[in-house]
């Protein structure tokens, strides 16, 4: 079995179990605060600077195109498209069982300015520069071919557009590298090589003419401009 093939088994199972893995990822639930807590070592408000940090490029009246990818189960940017009501927003993943829950999430919340493409990030079906912010959210840390997702999504932004995120970055938080190693790898949630954030500064610095990151433990969180 491929590694494309063995991450979509693996999202497959997640995807048939969505509130679960909304509960972990927003931290709402016990199983999310102990995970929150034990593998990634953060509190309430360093979880929610993370994510906060993550989404701050996107204007509150951002009215132009955005591409997310991977959109999961669309629980993190879900209620932000809502508020975006002008916003042309794309949603891809190469898992239709962990979209399904964010289409379901759309149409529950009345958002009818997304649309969502199954498809792999290291072949965008778009043209080029046709997006003003590609966003992509704990999807790094998961792709099978690193080279080809960093290509594909700055290939896809246009002049002077932002490329906006954040994922997991090794040697920063010790205990979040054990459990991924032993836990998320294996289950194949997680796809080495990983970036550490001197890595990950030096190939978005080759990429594009802006390029910040920095970490919240092992999330490692950037903003770039084309
Ligand atoms: C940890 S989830 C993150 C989802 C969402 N952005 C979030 O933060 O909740 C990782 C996602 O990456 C997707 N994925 C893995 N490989 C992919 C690929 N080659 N192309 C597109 N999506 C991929 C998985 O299907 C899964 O939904």
């Amino acid at each position: 079995m491929s590694r494309h093939d063995e991450i979509k088994a693996s999202y497959k199972q997640l995807g048939n179990i969505g509130t679960m893995y909304d509960g972990i990822i927003t931290r709402s639930t016990p199983l999310g605060k102990l995970l929150d807590s034990l593998v990634w070592g953060l509190d309430k408000t360093l979880a929610a600077k993370w994510i906060d940090e993550a989404l701050s490029p996107i204007p509150e009246d951002f009215t132009g195109r955005l591409l997310e990818v991977p959109i999961g189960t669309g629980v993190l940017t879900m209620p932000l498209y809502r508020r975006l009501a002008d916003a042309d927003i794309t949603c891809l993943d190469y898992s239709a069982d962990m979209m399904k829950n964010a289409e379901k999430r759309a149409e529950a919340m009345g958002v009818s300015n997304v649309r969502f493409v199954q498809g792999d990030v290291g072949a965008l079906p778009f043209e080029d520069e046709s997006f003003d912010i590609v966003l992509s959210l704990n999807g790094f840390h998961a792709f099978p071919d690193k080279d080809a997702a960093f290509r594909e999504t700055c290939r896809v932004l246009r002049p002077g557009g932002a490329f906006c995120g954040c994922f997991y970055v090794k040697d920063e938080f010790k205990r979040t590298d054990w459990f991924v190693e032993h836990m998320y790898v294996p289950k194949g949630f997680f796809t080495p090589p990983f970036e550490t954030k001197e890595s990950l500064k030096s190939r978005l610095d080759g990429l594009y003419s802006q390029a910040n990151v920095h970490t919240v433990n092992a999330e490692g969180v950037f903003c770039c401009v084309k």
